[in-house]
């Protein structure tokens, strides 16, 4: 039997990696930045940037960028390539959007089938001119316009992608530009760009309706930044330690933005023994040390309008369930459809495989808790989404080796120390 033990540091946060790139190569002058998360998505925005005229550099363990200004992407000379990577699309074609050259977005088979005119829609509005596959796909071609237009953007989805392309956009557009969102999403670009010292207004009403006004053109001062640790790659852990019995482990540096963290307050219902502790503030984000251990958990049910900050981990919180007594039921799903999978079908198909009562309501999952039967082997289909891979290698921490998970090469991903790290909790009883 296997136990998780220990103290260990997650690697950087993904969405936090792309943002302080960004707005990096889009300050005017060096910056540096600690902790930054080394996976294949993070990978492929660097290397966009560079095609943009970006000098970025490696030293030691920090990562050096030279900045352009808000306006300052040169016209690459081929593709740029998102690989698997949804955000690198969607916020890299906010940030040329304001600068008067051509770009091709292109990506692999999965990002090549989620929709990009989510974003696209409100570049057109203010005079982008872009041409998008099947109306919807990559590849995306886009002749960037210093000339864009201030104008008030209303989201329809709640999509931090969408809202911070839109900001990305704004840094170099002559006016005002408002983005109005009806439920709160993840606000990194907000929290980065107030550590940059960027000007704006953001107001959140008691209904949850945000309104981000900008003015620009903006300068931005460029400022060394410090990644937090990924709070969804540790749910990975969190999960594991409460479904392994006689485990307690502590994950640190974590980032304990409110719009990341929602599933340790489901755990914790569902009776998850989990403490926080937070440390320090850094770069605009609060951080601290998360403390697990072993729990009997209860199912739940899990309202829609929490769907926006639990979006990443609702495969981890489908493991916790089936290991939960009674029916969980998560609601109002619709969006895990336009995942590095569909991530509904991922969970659902892979999880009746292991045996278990699964029902589907429209966008809802219901899981009903069980043990897993040890006497047979489990094969799953991870469809290249890592977090259906990692999720799965949780599980299979209580199913005595019994689950094989067919591409473990996706994980890299997002957390290419995933199995490292694991290795280091990991103890015999
Ligand atoms: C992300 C936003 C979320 C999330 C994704 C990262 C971001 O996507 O699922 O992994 O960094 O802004 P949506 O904006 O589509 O909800």
């Amino acid at each position: 039997m296997l136990k998780l033990k220990g103290s260990i540091k997650i690697s950087g946060d993904k969405s936090i990696s792309h943002r302080a790139l960004i707005l990096s190569a889009m300050s005017s002058g060096k910056s540096k930045i600690s902790n930054l998360l080394e996976s294949k998505d993070i990978m492929n925005t660097i290397h966009i940037l560079r095609q943009l005229g970006i000098k970025i550099k490696k030293k030691d363990s920090f990562w050096i960028v030279f900045g352009n200004g808000t306006n300052g992407f040169i016209e690459p000379k081929t593709y740029l390539d998102c690989g698997n990577s949804g955000t690198t699309a969607r916020l890299m074609l906010g940030a040329v959007a304001s600068n008067p050259i051509n770009c091709t977005f292109i990506g692999d088979s999965s990002l090549s089938k989620r929709s990009m005119s989510r974003v696209t829609q409100h570049l057109e509005k203010i005079g982008s001119d872009i041409k998008l596959t099947k109306k919807d796909f990559l590849p995306v071609m886009i002749s960037g316009n210093e000339n864009l237009l201030p104008v008030d953007h209303t989201m329809t989805k709640a999509s931090a992608q969408i809202k911070s392309a839109l900001i990305l956009a704004g840094l170099n557009i002559h006016g005002k530009t408002r983005i109005i969102e009806n439920r709160p999403t993840r606000d990194h670009t907000e929290r980065l760009l107030e550590y940059l010292k960027v000007k704006f207004v953001k107001r959140i009403r008691k209904n949850g309706i945000t309104k981000i006004e900008l003015n620009g053109p903006y300068e931005i001062q460029p400022r060394n930044i410090q990644v937090a640790s990924d709070p969804s790659s540790a749910a990975f852990f969190v999960v594991g330690a409460l479904i392994t019995p006689f485990s307690k482990i502590t994950l640190k540096n974590i980032c304990l933005n409110p719009t990341r963290i929602a599933y340790i307050k489901i755990l914790k219902k569902m009776g998850g023994k989990i403490k926080i502790k937070k440390t320090k503030t850094i770069c605009g984000e609060s951080i601290g040390d998360i403390r697990v251990e072993t729990s009997k958990l209860k199912a739940i049910q899990i309202d829609s309008s929490l769907a926006p900050s639990l979006i990443d981990e609702y495969p981890i919180l489908a493991i916790a369930a089936t290991q939960a007594r009674g029916k969980t039921i998560m609601r109002g799903l619709s969006e895990l459809r336009h995942k590095e999978s569909d991530r509904i079908r991922s969970i659902v198909v892979n999880l009746k495989k292991l045996g278990h009562k699964i029902d589907t309501k429209k966008d809802d999952i219901i899981i009903t808790g069980k043990k897993i039967d040890l006497n047979k082997t489990y094969k799953i289909k991870t469809y290249k989404d890592h977090r259906i891979a990692m999720s799965f290698l949780i599980l299979n921490l209580i199913s005595n080796n019994k689950i094989k998970v067919d591409d473990e090469n996706c994980i890299k991903i997002s957390y290419p120390y995933f199995k490292k790290h694991l290795n280091q909790l990991v103890q015999n009883t």
